[in-house]
């Protein structure tokens, strides 16, 4: 029988603690440290390779690029992908002899809570927002940079194996059966934060490497997670399309709306602008930010700068 399992009941039948720390005792930790003013955006999903440095990167440089200071810390500190991808960026700007707006970073070598904490305090004290990038997998660090975020964002790819950790749903049926396990992880977190007073974690779930061509499996997967929200209380944004650009682009360190500071580039007209916008649009953070990058969507560009660009 297909039993859809309240979230709440689901949640508490695990005894999450046996992963790691108990979320009532990161939280109280949280709570009894000074909070600065920063906004923290923490980019994480247990499932490896779902676009999480590709999300955080973006979110980076689209904050910094609308005037905010803005701190990146790299919790992956073995893979260092949006390390690697920020330093590039640095590099890049040389090369070129362009100003690339660039996010502070740093990767947190001593993967305790304590540490985080620390670096926040320390590195993040004078920023507007601090994006942290989660590995991918469960770590007592990711519920720790969760625990501590205003706002967390979880990119997924299109597939019931990413909406597994999600939301388990009956292979047959397709009906929702209860809650996966990082949402489980994810609701003791908000439970146990909603029980000391502190704000509620706002949680915003994005689509990646969206296909252009609309498939039946990706309208499961649509409906899947317009089924989930509700019942998790995440949001859910516009997402990211598959784009080559997205890959090549972060090698070098640069975003789409970066182009109109590359003179060669200045006038190319790429749609993966647009989405990157609709991501500031979906952290919902203020209509001056949103309105500063809007002014930055490329006029159409000569066909060489637009193939030395791809969609
Ligand atoms: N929208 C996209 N279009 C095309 N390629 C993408 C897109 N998003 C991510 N990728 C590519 O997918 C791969 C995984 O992305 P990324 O490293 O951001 O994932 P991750 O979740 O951070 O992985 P990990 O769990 O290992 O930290 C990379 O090769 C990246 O360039
Ligand atoms: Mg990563």
């Amino acid at each position: 029988m297909n039993v859809v399992t309240p979230i709440g009941e689901f949640a508490s039948r695990r005894d999450l603690a046996v992963d790691g720390e108990h979320p009532r005792n990161v939280i109280a930790d949280i709570a009894s440290r000074p909070r600065g003013q920063a906004r923290i955006i923490t980019v994480a999903n247990e499932k490896g390779g779902v676009g999480k440095s590709t999300v955080a990167f973006h979110l980076a440089v689209a904050l910094a690029d609308t005037g905010h200071k803005v701190l990146a810390i790299d919790l992956d500190r073995r893979q260092q992908t949006l390390t690697r991808t920020l330093t590039a960026r640095g590099g890049t700007a040389r090369r070129l002899g362009v100003r690339l707006p660039l996010p502070k970073h740093l990767v947190l070598q001593q993967q305790s809570g304590a540490q985080l904490c620390q670096e926040i305090a320390r590195a993040g004290w004078d920023c507007d927002f601090i994006v942290i990038d989660a590995a991918g997998h469960d770590s007592p660090i990711a519920r720790r940079a969760i625990a501590l975020a205003d706002l967390l964002v979880s990119p997924v790819n299109s597939s019931f194996a990413d909406l597994d950790l999600l939301g388990r749903f009956h292979p047959v049926s397709n009906k929702l059966l209860g809650p996966g396990c990082f949402s489980a992880m994810v609701s003791e977190l908000r439970s146990a934060r909603a029980e000391v007073g502190l704000p509620a974690l706002d949680w915003l779930v994005l689509q990646n490497r969206k296909r252009r061509e609309t498939s039946k499996n990706q309208d499961r997967v649509e409906n899947a997670l317009r089924r989930l929200a509700p019942r998790l209380d995440f949001r859910l944004g516009a997402g990211l399309f598959e784009r080559v650009a997205y890959r090549e682009l972060f090698l070098l360190g640069l975003t789409h709306i970066d182009l109109k500071r590359i003179p060669e580039l200045a006038r190319t007209k790429t749609i993966a602008t647009d989405e990157v916008s609709a991501l500031l649009d979906d952290l919902a953070i203020d209509s001056e930010a949103e309105n500063q990058l809007s002014v930055s969507v490329l006029g159409v560009g000569p066909g060489w700068a637009r193939s030395a660009v791809p969609a």
